[in-house]
């Protein structure tokens, strides 16, 4: 069965890569590697000793897309492009609008152009906002997006909601990811940020190998257990399973049409001071910080009800929080360059 992955070459990308040709999966990649490297998926092929079709694509890009279309027989997609940085997008929101959102609508125009029915969509536990009590359920309803980045994930939910309701062969899930830390166990493919960190886990790597001088840590005056935010963080494996268990469902569920949405998470929320002691375990190194104010648009704490996808998908995030702290710092220690190295 060929499996097309948009934003393939990226971060959660390349790990549900290596787990879906793990299961047994051809996979086609179409990346315009805007924020990846090739050589992710060098690695990828490398550990599951197969190999992985790459084509150098924008979603925007309605031509080439079909021409992939036409030239596999492509039974279903795992759309992971999109931009992702929270801070990025509040300074050049249309550009987020453009790529997230109408490079969905693209990618979806262009499937039903060859009768490609399968989706599975990148969404985030983002779409739940602030107005809504923890632990997040499926049924709940969108809270207001806090950033553009957030919005783009709400309306692209929203367009396969109406595709659905307009199409009856089309056949999609929406997956929300919690907070995906970690790297696969053999160090050799993880998270490579480009510049600065945005997120917690990057950062504090880079604090421990040197790269950074101190971790701030964004406020310490939550209601929370010690007064920072809390979050539900997942090992990226278990995510990329997350997908594999998706599509398991998708193929089982052959009568299904319509939108499906399922939390991927752990269903534990994890202190940001927590989190640094469990890094400090696992790698034997002191991460300095300071407390520095909140930052705009963190809420105190989130993290899933994963009832749905434990039950239906038959899925659980399986791997510890030291699991997580482990690999990440191997991926860091034996990548300090990321994929330059
Ligand atoms: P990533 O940036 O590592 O991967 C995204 C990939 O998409 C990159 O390889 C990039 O080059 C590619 N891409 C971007 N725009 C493209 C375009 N127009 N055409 C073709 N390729 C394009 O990000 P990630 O962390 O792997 O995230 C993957 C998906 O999961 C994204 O949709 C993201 O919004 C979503 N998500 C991520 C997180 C997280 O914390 N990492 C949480 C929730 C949801
Ligand atoms: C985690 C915690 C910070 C950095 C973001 C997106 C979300 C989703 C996942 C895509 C927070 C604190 C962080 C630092 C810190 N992405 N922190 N110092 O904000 O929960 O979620 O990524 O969909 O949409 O918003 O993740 O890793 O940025 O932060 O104290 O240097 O760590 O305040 O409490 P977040 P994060």
């Amino acid at each position: 069965m060929q499996i097309l992955v948009t934003g393939g070459a990226g971060y959660i990308g390349s790990h549900t890569v290596l787990s879906l040709l793990e299961n047994n999966y051809d996979v086609i990649v179409y990346d315009n590697l805007v924020n990846s490297s090739i050589e992710s998926l060098v690695r990828v092929e490398k550990l599951a000793g197969k190999s992985i079709e790459f084509i150098e694509g924008d979603i925007c890009d309605k031509g080439k897309l079909s021409g992939v279309f036409k030239q596999f027989k492509i039974n279903a997609v795992i759309h992971f492009a999109a931009l992702k940085a929270v801070g990025e997008s509040v300074k050049i929101p249309l550009s987020y609008y453009q790529n997230n959102v109408h490079g969905s609508v693209c990618l979806l125009e262009v499937m039903q152009e060859h009768k490609v029915h399968n989706f599975i969509f990148s969404s985030s536990a983002t779409v739940y906002g602030e107005e809504n009590d923890v632990p997040y359920v499926e049924t709940m309803k969108f809270g207001t997006p806090s950033s553009p980045y957030g919005a783009s994930k709400v309306m692209v939910e929203r367009v396969m909601s109406d595709f659905a309701f307009s199409n009856e062969d089309f056949r999609g899930v929406t997956l929300r990811y919690f907070n995906p830390i970690g790297a696969h166990e053999s160090g050799t493919i993880g998270e490579d940020p480009k510049g600065i960190p945005n997120n917690l886990l990057p950062y504090v790597a880079q604090v421990a190998v040197g790269k950074r001088h101190e971790l701030s840590i964004f406020g310490d005056d939550y209601p929370t257990v010690d007064g920072s935010c809390e979050r539900d963080y997942l090992h990226v494996m278990d995510l990329a399973q997350g997908h594999v268990a998706a599509l398991n469902w998708l193929n089982c569920h052959s009568k299904f049409s319509g939108v499906e949405a399922f939390n991927l998470g752990t269903g534990n929320g994890i202190s940001v001071f927590a989190i640094v002691k469990a890094f400090e375990q696992a790698s034997n190194k002191i991460i300095p910080f300071e407390v520095s104010p909140r930052r705009v648009g963190d809420l105190p704490a989130f993290w899933a009800n994963t009832s749905k996808a434990n039950d239906e998908l038959n899925w659980q995030a399986n791997r510890s929080l030291d699991q997580m702290m482990v690999d990440t710092w191997r991926w860091q220690l034996n990548n300090p360059n990321g994929y330059q190295s």
